[in-house]
């Protein structure tokens, strides 16, 4: 058994396994026919993301930007779930593990679509599914992914479990462990408000929002295509974005103001709702930012912030932020003997696999309040807590 961390978000597809970690954009493209390949440029395999995955071949992330002819994204919550899910899951995670045995997958939705959703994302990746990878100038390479368990939670929540797990899925901030926190997490087309209480899960301060770090590229590309007139998919922005500067046809467009301006716009918004979301929660010890989005925007959030901001680590990625707590609480619920545990080469089947379908839900159980840990049983205390 291996364990596996993997966050499916509209911009990225993420993936941790403990050795090894991928973050790839949430595009799949049509596998084009490219004649001539330059042996100069970025090699890595995930950066030329060619696989067939049940008969069908895409390329996926960076690669379908640059190469497919049909390039396909989604801010649709359901589109997600039935069309991308399956394809850039597996594909993370066969590009993080070699497929040898069973995987046990930790994931997250968004809270608002946790309980409409967790089957539905079930049924899209249990059992086994057999990858190729079509390594440039190279063999192909195909694994049988095997995915024997999956355990959802609600997407901010890891990246609480980063800060109170190590990795060996022990808890050791077990000061945290004990405050009323929230989190709030900016993701590109989402932001998720988790309330979690001594490590309980509180519905009434948690909610999901329709507006993420796109919604701020929506605006800068409205504002691009009155003065270009070229139309700006919202995934070819993250580069310039960054650097502050587009050209279009030879036209160069410093966007740096126009992006204060809206970040800045952005950020008080989403700050306001925050507000009134936790009016009620004057009593929260600590606020955690999380997500890609926050840390594009920390310096216009912080000041519209009233209580204890748990500063954002520079020292990862935010984005990975979930999938590291997906990863640690995994190895928490499932056990972690610090190399590999025993290991079983058995594939598991979809009517097998379905055995997880309705066990191990995220607010199944009937105890109350935090109970002394047992590593191998899960947090079984973690339940929605209503107010
Ligand atoms: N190195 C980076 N490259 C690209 N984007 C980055 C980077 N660092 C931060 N970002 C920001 O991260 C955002 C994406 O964050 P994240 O991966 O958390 O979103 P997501 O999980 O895909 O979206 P959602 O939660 O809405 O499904 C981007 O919109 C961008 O603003
Ligand atoms: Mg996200």
């Amino acid at each position: 058994m291996e364990i596996i961390g993997i966050d499916v978000g509209f911009g990225f597809t993420k993936g941790y396994n403990g050795k090894n970690q991928v973050i790839i954009k949430s595009i799949i493209g049509d596998a084009a026919d490219i004649q001539f390949h330059s042996p100069l440029g970025d090699n890595s395999a995930a950066s030329n993301l060619h696989i067939t995955l049940n008969d069908k071949s895409y390329f996926l992330g960076d690669y379908a930007e640059l190469q497919s002819n049909i390039r396909d994204y989604t801010l649709d919550q359901d589109r997600l779930i039935a069309d991308f899910v399956k394809i850039l899951a597996i594909a993370v995670a066969g590009i993080c593990c070699d497929g040898k045995e069973p995987l046990h997958v930790v994931s997250g939705l968004p809270v608002g679509f946790l309980r409409r959703d967790t089957k539905k994302f079930k049924e899209a990746l249990l059992g086994d599914h057999e990858i190729t990878f079509h390594n440039r100038g190279e063999k192909d390479l195909t694994k049988t992914i095997s995915i024997a368990k999956i355990h959802i939670i609600p997407q901010p929540i890891g990246s609480v479990f980063n800060l109170i797990f190590n990795d060996s899925g022990k808890i050791v901030n077990k000061e945290l462990a004990m405050q009323k926190l929230g989190v709030m997490d900016i993701g590109f087309k989402t932001t998720d408000f988790s309330i979690f209480d001594r490590l309980q899960y509180i519905e009434r301060g948690s909610s999901t929002l329709d507006v993420g770090i796109s919604k701020c590229f929506t605006v800068i590309s409205n504002k691009l295509k009155q003065e270009s007139n070229i139309n700006l998919e919202l995934y070819r922005m993250f580069k310039f974005i960054d650097s502050g500067a587009i050209k279009i046809k030879g036209r160069e467009y410093n966007i740096t103001n126009l992006k204060k301006r809206v970040y800045s716009h952005f950020a008080s918004a989403i700050t306001s709702d925050l507000t009134r979301l936790w009016a009620d929660d004057w009593d929260l010890d600590s606020i955690l930012l999380t997500g890609g989005g926050s840390l594009e925007l920390i310096e216009y959030l912080l000041p519209n912030i009233e209580g204890g901001v748990i500063p954002i680590s520079k020292a990862i990625d935010a984005r990975l932020n979930n999938v590291y707590g997906y990863l640690k609480f995994g190895r928490y619920k499932w056990g972690y003997s610090g190399s590999k545990t025993a290991s079983s080469s058995k594939k598991v089947n979809k009517s097998q696999a379905s055995e997880d379908m309705n066990n191990e839900e995220f607010e199944a159980t009937d105890n109350e309040g935090p109970k002394p840990t047992k590593p191998t049983k899960g947090l079984s205390w973690l339940k929605k807590k209503q107010a």
